[in-house]
């Protein structure tokens, strides 16, 4: 069995992690919003045509913002096709995904949504077909009080007070040729600007997110982050970044793929530090990461035209959710610069949450350790020292331990969350002896014997954490972590 050690001090903090850090999205694809949170006719449907169910489990999760209406779909929409009378609205073709949009929910609705779940928006603007005008537009359609015929038009369509959607992002994945009306890096640059100036104009109390590259393996990136921010860096709040991680073959490189987000993350931050010594500016620049997830991108797609087809619907294993936990430790680690973190998706679309039309509603194997992180993560981040075994991987060198730790002084509580990737137990020597004895209250994991296992409408629960026994108070807590395990270990101190 192999050793590690973690040091942790309470006096060395990271910083308070945001809230934020436990956001999601939902777009129009696939089934996330028709007959993932919309569906009229449903047992569960609400007056408006909500389903409680899944309002239900929104809730448990632990969710703080919601993004929306895209993704890919955001580059062609025209936000004015969402509002007004329902029957009234346009059927269009969606020439993201290849599907027909009914608009049956567009912002207002989704503002009330919103409300119903506990959550906030996290608004889009269209930086493919759309104009900066129309991006001013809808956030005085949506911020402004009153006495406008943007913010008349909401109160006549059934909303006198204004939605107040306080963080935007400026376009999607601007940098990607799948993009509607893609751009290179210093046409979105400008034209990015431009919309900027206007929505801080309207409302100058939003922050505003514009677009990094779409993933660390774009053959732009990092340049495109450089140049656009090159343009943007007074006016931008969060610089984004998107990254999804899938199996490729070997199940210890895809444990690992925390160590390509934290490289991701660093070098994002090294392209931003850049224009900032450039443009002897005073401020850092922090980052939303709000795309994230394990996403299976080899997908078979039957036919085209169809409403709310079901697409891009992974179905996750124990596996991804114990990746998934590695990720979610490393955005905590990187606390400090990323501030607003977006699992992709919420419903249906590779999400936490999987429904079945005019049926059940279940939790998939990545909702637990999202819903854990958000509801334990929280706090000031410390900067724990983890010394361990490296294994080689895909990604360069892996520690066999991926751990942070949260401490919440007024609450006394402390909060580790660790990940053992090896194929093999591993004794944890855990040291808090800043805080005097360690006082385990829970201790919570995540692990199996068949990696392959996933819930099922018929086996819901088949992946679930469970609780591990509690070790009496000790300066130093010794440990054995199964084989490839996500764990919680919550002490009072
Ligand atoms: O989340 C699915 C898609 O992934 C989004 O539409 C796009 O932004 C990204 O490429």
């Amino acid at each position: 069995m192999q050793s590690a050690s973690m040091y942790i001090e309470k006096s060395f903090r990271l910083g308070t992690v945001d809230g934020r850090l436990y956001s999601s999205f939902i777009e129009h694809l696939g089934r996330a919003v028709y007959t993932g949170i919309y569906e009229p006719g449903h047992p569960e449907a609400d007056e408006q045509g909500f389903r409680r169910d899944v309002l239900k489990l929104v809730r448990e999760l632990g969710v703080d913002l919601v993004r929306y209406p895209g993704g890919n779909f955001l580059s062609g929409y025209r936000w004015t096709d969402g509002i007004g009378p329902p029957e009234e609205r346009p059927r269009r073709l969606d020439l993201a995904w290849r599907t027909i949009e009914s608009n049956r929910v567009g912002i207002d609705e989704f503002a009330d949504w919103a409300k119903k779940a506990g959550v906030g928006v996290m608004g889009a603007v269209n930086m493919g077909t759309g104009t900066p005008q129309e991006a001013g537009d809808l956030l005085e359609y949506c911020n402004f009080p009153s006495g406008t015929a943007w913010s008349d038009l909401r109160i006549r369509n059934g909303h006198r007070d204004p939605h107040n959607i306080k963080v935007w992002c400026v376009g999607n994945e601007m940098d990607g040729p799948w993009q509607i009306c893609h751009l290179n890096a210093s046409d979105y640059g400008k034209k990015a600007l431009e919309t900027m100036k206007i929505m801080k104009w309207v409302d100058p109390s939003i922050e505003l997110v514009v677009c990094g590259s779409a993933t660390s393996k774009m053959p732009t990136y990092p340049e495109w982050d450089r140049i656009v921010l090159e343009h943007t860096y007074e006016a931008a709040d969060y610089l984004s970044l998107h990254r999804y991680y899938e199996n490729e073959g070997s199940d210890l490189d895809f444990l690992a793929s925390f160590v390509d987000m934290d490289n991701f993350i660093h070098s994002v931050c090294a392209a931003a530090d850049y224009v900032k010594a450039l443009k002897r500016s005073k401020k850092t620049m922090m980052l939303s990461f709000d795309e994230w997830n394990v996403w299976y991108q080899k997908q078979l797609r039957l036919r085209d035209w169809e409403e709310a087809p079901p697409i891009l619907e992974d179905r996750y294993s124990l596996l991804d959710a114990l990746v998934f936990g590695g990720l979610g430790i490393t955005l905590i680690n990187n606390s400090d610069r990323v501030r607003i973190a977006c699992l992709a998706q919420l419903v249906n679309v590779i999400a936490p949450i999987f429904t079945e039309k005019n049926g059940r509603a279940i939790r998939q194997t990545i909702y637990h350790p999202f819903r854990l992180l958000s509801r334990y993560g929280r706090g000031e981040a410390l900067k724990p020292v983890v010394i361990c075994p490296e294994t080689e991987t895909s990604h360069g060198g892996a520690p066999l331990l991926n751990a942070c730790a949260l401490y919440r002084e007024e609450a006394g509580e402390l909060c580790v969350f660790a990940l053992n990737i090896a194929d093999e137990e591993l004794r944890l020597s855990l040291n808090g002896r800043s805080f005097g004895a360690l006082a385990m209250e829970e201790h919570i994991a995540l692990y199996g014997g068949d990696m392959n296992a996933v819930n099922t409408f018929d086996h819901p629960d088949a992946v679930q954490p469970r609780s591990l026994p509690v070790q009496a108070p000790a300066d130093i807590l010794e440990l054995v972590l199964p084989a490839r395990s996500w764990h919680v270990m919550r002490f009072k101190v």
